[in-house]
């Protein structure tokens, strides 16, 4: 069944059949957007996300930026500014699930970015409550985010930002929701009680107010919820449909993620 999405003006949906083919396409915009920056005085900051769906953009986007010469690399180095979504309580840096891990072994180290350019939320922060207010005073200090990145939970989550959820929400501390364990079990053994039960996230606020976001969503799994977030208008049950009151938005998505090829049920 092919799913039928209820899309505003502000939509564009960019539909590719393969995944990898859709990744090129992210990255083409991602590459472009990327050499603007360099040309700018004060860029806003860069909003990135974790999660399988990532891993495929990361790998193109470093293999894209690889071919770039020393001098653009460098000036996009020393110019780089990113606001991570998301971190779990209680795991550190070092912890090898955690998404300061991740985005080291998918992006950083690649691009040469440390810590205090490559941000994330700090989980083994004493005071997780605190850590995200200076989370949330640090990205508002830098501007706010520029260009959005953002993946589709299997419950119609975005960052962690865990149904019900209303737009205002800032970025804070949240408890997980059982299917986002369950979801995100691959990196602790398969095991989802290993999965923490908080995370600090960014809040459907500071991500309504980016000036543009990616929302990219592939594979036949998240078929269903696609379709759901995207049916019948802004629904807290749902955060990710508060994405329809957002002026700029590119829904980039591939034929699995669209039920194209899935067998009517
Ligand atoms: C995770 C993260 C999100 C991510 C989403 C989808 O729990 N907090 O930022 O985009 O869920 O994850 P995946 O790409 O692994 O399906």
């Amino acid at each position: 069944m092919v799913a039928v999405l209820h899309l505003p003006d502000t939509f564009v949906l960019e539909r590719r059949s393969a995944p990898d083919a859709l990744m090129e396409a992210v990255v083409d915009h991602w590459e472009t957007h990327l050499r603007q920056r360099l040309k700018q005085m004060q860029p806003l900051p860069l909003g990135l996300a974790t999660g399988r769906t990532m891993v495929p953009f990361y790998a193109a986007l470093v293999r894209r930026l690889q071919a770039w010469s020393d001098a653009e690399r460098n000036q996009l180095r020393h110019g780089w500014l990113s606001f991570n979504l998301d971190e779990y309580v209680g795991l550190g840096t070092r912890h090898p699930a955690s998404f300061a891990a991740f985005m080291r072994e998918h992006l950083g180290d690649a691009l040469g970015l440390g810590p205090h350019q490559l941000r994330v939320p700090d989980g083994a922060a004493p005071n997780p409550d605190l850590e995200a207010r200076c989370y949330r005073d640090s990205l508002l200090d830098a501007g706010g985010i520029g260009l959005q990145l953002l993946g589709l939970g299997s419950n119609g989550h975005v960052g962690f930002n865990e149904p019900p959820c209303e737009a205002d929400a800032v970025c804070r501390c949240v408890q997980l929701c059982l299917a986002t364990q369950q979801q995100n079990a691959g990196a602790f053994g398969g095991d989802a009680q290993q999965v923490p039960a908080q995370a600090i996230t960014m809040g459907l606020s500071e991500i309504l107010a980016a000036q543009e976001v990616h929302l990219i969503v592939t594979g036949a799994s998240k078929a269903t919820i696609l379709e759901r977030v995207f049916a019948a208008g802004c629904d807290p049950s749902l955060p990710a449909s508060w994405l329809l009151r957002h002026p700029c938005v590119r829904l980039w998505v591939d034929d699995a993620a669209l039920g194209v090829g899935v067998a009517a049920r």
